[in-house]
């Protein structure tokens, strides 16, 4: 007789000072499975990773979040039910479907030279500046430059929408009713900068992104809601995600000086690697969620239909059926699956994936020619959560 989901055993109690990595681990050590106080199943392998981006027998979450948190209006509402993210099937396919072939992995790859341009501009600056703070000054405007570019918003709006993107992202993970009030006034004031944004290309067409998927959805099937929330989903996605990857990347590079060791002395060898190695040891991403579609027995349990199914990125990305050592940052590991799992999997795997790695590479190899000898000034950050997009504290360098 399979389990049922109400005999998985509860997540260990959180004990005073873990680490996420920690308190997952335990939860790991326990079995395949754990519930948490709101019956939600969390699981831990990168085979479960893989079972569940499997869209015959699952589907994306959509409105249900927000319902559950109470939420039927507002712009947060509207952001979830427009976004290609929290859609599946053909509305899916629709809203994704005009932004694809603008992300293609060759249109991007033509970027490099603006990216590193950019951090040419960001990076020679910080030599000898001494104490620096590396969101504001690099992590931050690198993603945020890039994104307000592709989207064609002029780069003195920057630090305003970079700051309501942070904020309004807060109240997609599990929050305080204090951070969904303040998640959701950014989110409103973003949705009206976007307005703006579209208006003005419909009045002035130019040769970019926006008039292009502005040309490509003329005529439907997408709403007005649905064309303004692909575009803020790319101001949503692709700000804090790059942030707070560098940030952690950076950060046990300098904590690992031999391997940063590597990046200064051949950054077109290593950048790469260790980016991989970054997004996989600390990943910015906490979880992915879906819903079964029909039954399942997993690992001896049953899931009905409509069970939902989290699964920890910190514990698949350092699942020891795939990757040796996995405690250990290591830029030279060769067991990477081809398609790196952080970036997700199936109909929804990430839009932004080359834009990414595009800017943390540049954003390495820049580091590496002007600051080989910088070094963490303070405790290093934090990335904090196991959903979602994780929070990342700040990090001092000294140049
Ligand atoms: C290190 C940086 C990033 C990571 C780790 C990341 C990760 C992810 C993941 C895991 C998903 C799938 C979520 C799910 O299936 O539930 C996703 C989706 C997405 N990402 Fe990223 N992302 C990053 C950067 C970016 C950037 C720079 C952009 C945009 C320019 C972007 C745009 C998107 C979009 C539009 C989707 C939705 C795709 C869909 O639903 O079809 N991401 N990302």
């Amino acid at each position: 007789m399979p389990l049922k989901i109400r005999d998985i055993p509860q997540f260990p109690e959180y004990i005073q000072g873990q680490t996420d990595h920690q308190f997952m681990a335990n939860a790991r050590a326990q079995g395949p499975f754990a519930r948490d106080r709101f019956g939600i199943v969390s699981a831990f392998s990168m085979a479960h990773l893989n079972l569940i981006m499997d869209d015959r027998w699952t589907r994306q979450v959509e409105l249900e979040t927000m319902r559950a948190a109470g939420v039927a209006s507002g712009p947060m509402f509207d952001f979830v039910r427009g976004v290609m993210l929290f859609a599946n099937d053909e509305t899916h396919r629709h809203r994704r479907g005009p932004l694809v072939r603008s992300f293609a992995h060759k249109l991007i790859a033509e970027l490099r030279p603006e990216v590193a341009r950019r951090t040419e501009a960001l990076v020679p600056p910080l030599a000898g500046a001494g104490s620096v703070d590396f969101l504001t000054a690099l992590a931050g405007p690198l993603p945020a430059q890039m994104i307000a570019a592709i989207v064609g918003a002029p780069d003195k709006d920057i630090p305003f929408f970079a700051d309501h993107v942070y904020s309004a992202i807060r109240g997609l993970s599990l929050c305080s009713d204090e951070v969904r009030i303040a998640s959701d006034h950014d989110m409103g004031w973003l949705q009206d900068y976007v307005d703006r944004l579209i208006a003005r290309r419909r009045d002035h067409p130019e040769e970019d992104l926006l008039t292009g998927f502005l040309d490509r959805v003329r005529g439907g099937p997408l709403d007005e809601n649905e064309v303004r929330a692909q575009i803020l989903g790319l101001i949503v996605a692709g700000s804090d995600t790059t942030r707070g990857a560098l940030t952690a990347t950076v950060s046990q590079l300098l904590q690992h000086p031999e391997q940063w060791a590597m990046v200064v002395e051949d950054p077109e060898t290593w950048a790469a690697p260790a980016v991989a190695e970054g997004l996989r040891f600390d990943p910015v991403i906490g979880a992915l969620v879906r819903f079964t579609t029909e039954p399942r027995e997993i690992e001896g349990v049953l899931f009905p239909p409509q069970s939902l199914i989290a699964v920890s990125m910190l514990t698949a990305l350092r699942d020891p059926a795939v990757y040796a050592d996995p405690d250990r940052f290591d830029i030279t590991r060769t067991d990477h699956p081809r398609l790196h799992p952080v970036f997700g999997g199936g109909p929804h795997r990430c839009l932004g994936e080359a834009l990414a790695r595009i800017e943390l590479e540049e954003a390495l190899k820049s580091l590496a020619r002007h600051l080989p000898h910088m070094a963490l000034d303070g405790p290093p950050p934090v990335l904090r959560g196991y959903g979602a997009v994780r929070a990342v504290s700040q990090m001092h360098i000294r140049c």
